[in-house]
């Protein structure tokens, strides 16, 4: 199947690697190490998620891969990606530590968690640790459409993937192109804006009408703009209804409805106030 490909079930898309990576995650930022952790990875694997998005930063690895192991679920079943963390210096070594505290012998996606002292001094590491066996796909996060662009000059292994902060709300439609026209995916993080999107009226009124949640509604607004979707919750039902977002459509009108929403002027930026 071609780069961008859905497969046939429509919940994972083809990346420029060849692999295949489900559409839908849960992300666990701000989930504690222990019970919470592991009970949130636990319910999404028995709602059907087959994607769970950690990161050397959250402190939470240990817990996914124990939830994992004790889910039952094969883990060649299971997509998993965590971030190298750019405070510390060697990608290959930091990803080693990642794969021991998950338990598991490789990750699916390893990326760059942000371009802290530029987008290219880390990618030889992240490129050994994809050498190695540590990592199936090698990407990145938080960086612009320029950033994306130095790093594919001097890449040999190109990064599959740019998750960037992305809703309605953070239309970053310039940043989307630039991405799509150069074979990068883009993982829509924070895509409920870590909750406040979900107060907003204009999505209540579509929620409303459809018969469905805030949530669902800005989740299948980035599964129809063609994204991968990584929300968060830590409660059982939540993390159930984020799932069930396969079984409707938004009409072409609600699409551009919510597109309208964008306070970001289309930027190809990954945000407006870098935190590093
Ligand atoms: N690469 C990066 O730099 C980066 C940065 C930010 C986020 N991310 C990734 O993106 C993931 C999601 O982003 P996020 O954590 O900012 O938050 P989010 O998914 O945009 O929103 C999560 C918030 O919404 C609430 N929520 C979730 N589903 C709900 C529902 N159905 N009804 C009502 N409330 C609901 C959650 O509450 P409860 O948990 O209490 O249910 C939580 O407060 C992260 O976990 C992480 O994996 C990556």
């Amino acid at each position: 199947m071609a780069t961008g490909e859905l497969t046939q079930d429509g919940r994972a898309r083809v990346l420029a690697d060849g692999t295949e990576i489900p559409l839908l995650a849960l992300g666990v930022w701000q989930v504690p190490e222990g019970p919470v952790c592991e009970n949130a990875v636990r319910w999404a694997l028995e709602a059907g998620y087959r994607h769970i998005d950690t990161a050397q930063a959250y402190g939470n690895e240990a817990s996914v891969g124990r939830a994992l192991r004790d889910s039952g679920v094969a883990r060649e079943d299971v997509y998993i990606t965590t971030k190298f963390y750019p405070g510390s210096r060697d990608p290959e070594a930091e990803a080693q530590r990642s794969l021991e505290r998950l338990g598991v012998e490789s990750v699916d996606l390893y990326i760059v968690h942000w371009p802290q002292g530029g987008p290219t001094w880390a990618w030889d590491g992240m490129q050994r640790a994809h050498e190695n066996g540590y990592a199936r796909s090698i990407g990145v996060s938080n960086f612009n459409a320029a950033e994306v662009d130095a790093l594919l000059k001097v890449a040999e292994v190109a990064p599959v993937v740019n998750q960037v902060q992305f809703s309605p709300f953070e239309f970053r439609r310039d940043l989307l192109a630039a991405c799509e026209a150069r074979g990068v995916a883009l993982e829509a993080y924070s895509p409920l804006g870590t909750g406040r999107h979900l107060r907003d009226e204009r999505v209540a009124e579509i929620a409303e009408r459809l018969d469905r949640t805030p949530a669902q509604v800005l989740i299948r607004w980035a599964l129809q703009r063609g994204l991968i979707v990584l929300p968060k919750s830590t409660h059982r039902e939540r993390i159930e209804q984020n799932a069930q977002v396969f079984d409707f459509e938004l009409t072409s009108a609600d699409v551009a409805a919510l597109d309208g929403l964008d306070g970001t002027g289309g930027t190809d930026q990954a945000l407006e106030q870098p935190w590093w």
